[in-house]
């Protein structure tokens, strides 16, 4: 196969070494952008006076070809690869070659293959971004039904996986479809700075033809160009701060298949994971167990090495394009399939859960919980907090000894610790009084959640 270089090249490529070289495996998935970037590149060498109209348009009818026969025909791409083709690039151009002749050898007057895998590579990233906030979005609407579809419904709130006080089901769905909300966010950003071209950076020094790059930039969709052709040639931040990104969701998804994990648990019992995101055992008939979510929290591991391995590999790299940069495209596409696959599997598993309200209403009754309502109650007697903290604490350790919950104990039981208890104390211990107290912007009183559920709706 002819490559992109061969003139001063006398001696053929070890062939060892040009199977290592070769990123066409898996660059391939650049094949549209490619093309379209081609596309828009030709006519502006057109406008430039670098191209006949002749050359331009039998370059933009061969490209197209080429464009629909690696859409219609799968192996077209793969017999490239079995032929050891170096990329996606060199594959583009010898198809041109072959179908228009002459015109296809003027197509890359003028660019690179370092200005042209970066737009590449840009216009591939911003077009898996949206996809992925898509699907960031929907995950965030199944959250929302799957906490309208339980609004009254308390659950313990936990801090060092202990009870520690009574929240509304919704509530803590929300704090979940916050952490997205700033995913989509930071993806956004990411986003404006992936959208700059490189393209009529050339190699490194800029291109010798008079093409309009703000032209170019609008017909490819960026939003600005780049400013410095070294840069726009060598920089892969774009790819590492996407991955970073990517990376924050995976934590994200991957808290939230764990604490499903752990709600799925006999021992919770909170929620049950229907048949179709779980799994059975091979040697014991009673088990269900919660694969979907274990594979998520699992995967978030594989993003984390990929930010790490492309880090390690910008770090050393002198100025200017290097064929390290071809390690790029292993780590984006992994992450970006990684990403794009647990975000639709954890959507899917809320779309199949079903919340066992009686299990959650129970847990949240159980009076342990509302110690700290209790001492807040001495505390509205006129009591510091701090001696009202000391009070209860006694209190609790006084009911653990006797095997008695808070609500349990008498009145003189209470007021042997304190002369401001009275007969409303067991009010401080009912599971509505301590909703409703939390009233204020981001509490778990329910009124308040109404309010933040409608409003996350509204954001969406
Ligand atoms: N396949 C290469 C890559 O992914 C394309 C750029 C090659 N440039 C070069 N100067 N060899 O980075």
């Amino acid at each position: 196969m002819t490559k992109l270089w061969g003139g001063r090249f006398a001696d053929e490529a070890d062939e060892r070494f040009a199977r290592f070289n070769a990123s066409f495996r898996f660059d391939r998935r650049l094949f549209e952008v490619d093309i379209r970037a081609s596309l828009a590149y030709a006519e502006a060498l057109c406008e430039a006076g670098v191209l006949s109209r002749d050359d331009a348009a039998a370059i933009e009818r061969g490209l197209q070809t080429i464009l629909d026969r690696g859409r219609r025909e799968p192996a077209y791409l793969e017999r490239g690869v079995q032929q050891g083709i170096e990329d996606v690039h060199s594959f583009v151009e010898a198809e041109l070659v072959n179908l228009i002749g002459d015109a296809g050898r003027k197509l890359h007057t003028g660019r690179s293959r370092n200005d042209q895998v970066a737009t590449d590579l840009r216009l591939y990233l911003r077009e898996s971004i949206d996809e992925i906030q898509g699907l960031i979005k929907a995950l965030q609407r199944a959250l929302l039904d799957l906490a309208e579809a339980h609004q009254d419904v308390a659950m313990p709130g936990y801090t060092h996986l202990q009870r520690a006080q009574p929240v509304l089901w919704p509530h803590y769905l929300l704090a979940y479809f916050e952490m997205f909300a700033r995913d989509r966010a930071r993806l956004r950003e990411i986003r404006a700075r992936v959208n700059v071209m490189p393209l009529g950076s050339g190699a490194l020094a800029g291109t010798n033809y008079p093409i309009d790059r703000q032209r170019l930039a609008d017909r490819l969709g960026f939003e600005a160009i780049s400013r410095n052709s070294l840069d726009a040639v060598s920089d892969r931040d774009f790819v590492i701060e996407f991955i970073a990104a990517a990376a924050l969701i995976m934590v994200h998804l991957s808290r939230l298949a764990e604490d499903f994990i752990i709600f799925s648990t006999s021992e919770f019992g909170f929620i049950e994971l229907s048949d179709r995101v779980a799994t059975g055992s091979s040697l014991m008939p009673q088990k269900k167990n919660p694969d979907a979510l274990e594979l998520v929290r699992g995967k978030a591991g594989r993003v984390f090495g990929h930010h790490l391995a492309m880090l390690t590999v910008m770090k050393g790299l002198p100025l200017g394009y290097n064929k390290d940069l071809q390690e790029d495209k292993e780590s984006l596409f992994d992450t970006i399939d990684t990403l794009t696959g647990c975000l639709s599997v954890m959507t899917v598993v809320l779309k199949n859960t079903r919340v066992r309200s009686e299990r959650l209403i129970e847990a949240a009754s159980r009076s342990d919980l509302y110690a700290t309502e209790l001492a807040d109650y001495l505390v509205g007697k006129g009591m510091p907090f701090r001696q009202a903290h000391e009070l209860v604490g006694r209190l609790v350790r006084y009911g653990l000894e006797r095997g008695k919950r808070l609500d349990e104990l008498s009145l003189e039981e209470y007021r042997e610790f304190s002369p401001l208890f009275e007969s409303d104390v067991y009010e401080a211990l009912s599971l509505d009084a301590a909703l409703a107290r939390k009233d204020v912007p981001g509490g778990t009183a329910p009124a308040r959640v109404a309010e933040a559920l409608a409003a996350a709706r509204r954001r969406l």
